[in-house]
């Protein structure tokens, strides 16, 4: 074991080798300095295992050598037990705050409570390197997984989007527009879960979407497919990432809304606005309290005398009302003046809800009000 002594007086620096060369099975090799600067200098050429440092010391204190040995990044690993004239509470907790492993009064030196120290300091040392190392394996092993998952989104996103292409090149290849109509309904629900799992592996986190980016770029796709954009605005008012109370869901959440705004807004393009009419439409919501809520809102022309909230055979509201409860959430209808309003409010965190509740049947809330 390397072990460098930094101290003016030449008899304390002969004590500590003294002391420390009668500690049984210890074979150290030493290394004298009388000052910090030039210490420092053979900390960086010897790397030494431990260095018994001087609180007093000509050219600078024993703490501000322990702050430049600890700043330097090419010493990380060097154990320092700090030595001083008096025994003082205040000079232990401040060389323990600097960096030294452990602190010993001169005058009660022992070559038993030395060699302990050097002994303790080291271990300490290379627990903290073992640490270091470990910490730097997981952190590059979390890197890997991290384009993995991204490798997987990524794969995803462009299986859907052949699915959506051979969906819309089937429904052009038809006449009949009832065939092609559904076609072309399967293809956006497929494109709206395409577009999650892009904005997924582009996101830094990689487990959560900005929601209200992905409702605008859905908004906007909507609005373009079925040729609307220039008689319908569309407008997001949902908070944005980075802004307080924005919508981040997890993957879990974000297919099931996203498909589920995929059908009110295509509801609304389809239905709310016959004949060309013109007008709005707005998708907003936030958080609720520990829930959130998603709204789809168009001043078109209402919903028709027969339309059933909670029964029906149209596959649009089934999807709806089905992803509805998978988010544990319910649907709300409302007639606008003009238009109408459709809300989901689901919990913001989908684990609290699914998870077992000890004694208690979980039961999911009622999916339509
Ligand atoms: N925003 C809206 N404004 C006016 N009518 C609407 C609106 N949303 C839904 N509707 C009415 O509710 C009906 C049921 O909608 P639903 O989405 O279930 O079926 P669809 O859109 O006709 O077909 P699909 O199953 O392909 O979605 C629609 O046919 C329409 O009459
Ligand atoms: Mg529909």
């Amino acid at each position: 074991m390397k072990v460098i002594i930094v101290d003016d007086s030449a008899p304390d620096r002969r004590l500590c080798r003294t002391l420390l060369q009668e500690v049984p099975g210890f074979q150290y090799e030493f290394f004298d300095e009388p000052a910090a600067s030039p210490a420092l200098e053979s900390c960086r050429a010897i790397a030494p295992d431990c260095v018994l440092l001087d609180y007093r010391l000509p050219d600078m204190s024993g703490l501000e050598f322990l702050k430049r040995l600890r700043a330097d990044g090419a010493n990380p690993d060097i154990a320092v037990v700090m030595l001083t004239g008096i025994a003082s509470e205040t000079m232990a907790v401040d060389a323990l705050r600097a960096g030294a492993q452990d602190y010993l009064a001169k005058d009660s030196l022992t070559s038993q409570a030395l060699g302990l120290a050097v002994e303790k300091a080291t271990e300490k040392v290379a627990l903290i390197r073992a640490l270091r190392v470990e910490r730097d394996r997981l952190a590059e092993s979390v890197a890997e997984k991290d384009v993995l998952i991204k490798e997987v989104h990524h794969r995803v996103k462009n299986n859907l989007q052949v699915i959506a292409s051979l969906l819309r090149l089937q429904a052009a290849k038809v006449a009949d527009a009832e065939i092609a109509e559904p076609l072309h309904e399967s293809q956006h629900r497929v494109e709206s879960m395409a577009l999650i799992h892009e904005q997924l592996y582009e996101s830094a986190d990689l487990r959560q979407v900005d929601f209200a980016k992905n409702v605008t770029i859905l908004l906007s796709n909507l609005l373009d497919s079925y040729a609307a954009s220039n008689r319908i605005a569309g407008a997001v008012t949902l908070p944005r990432s980075g802004t307080s109370g924005a919508v981040v869901l997890g993957v879990d959440q974000a297919i099931p809304a996203g498909l589920i705004l995929n059908e009110l807004i295509s509801n609304a393009l389809k239905h709310a606005f016959p004949n060309g009419r013109t007008g709005a439409i707005q998708v907003g919501g936030g958080h609720r309290g520990t829930d959130i809520e998603l709204f789809v809102r168009d001043d078109g022309a209402g919903l028709p005398g027969d339309f059933k909230p909670d029964k029906g055979n149209s596959l649009g509201m089934q999807i709806v009302r089905v992803l509805t409860r998978q988010l544990h959430g319910d649907l709300k209808i409302e007639a606008g003046d003009p238009g109408t309003k459709f809300s989901v409010v689901f919990p913001a965190d989908l684990k609290k809800v699914t998870e077992p509740v000890r004694g208690a049947k979980h039961s999911a809330r009622p999916a339509v009000r």
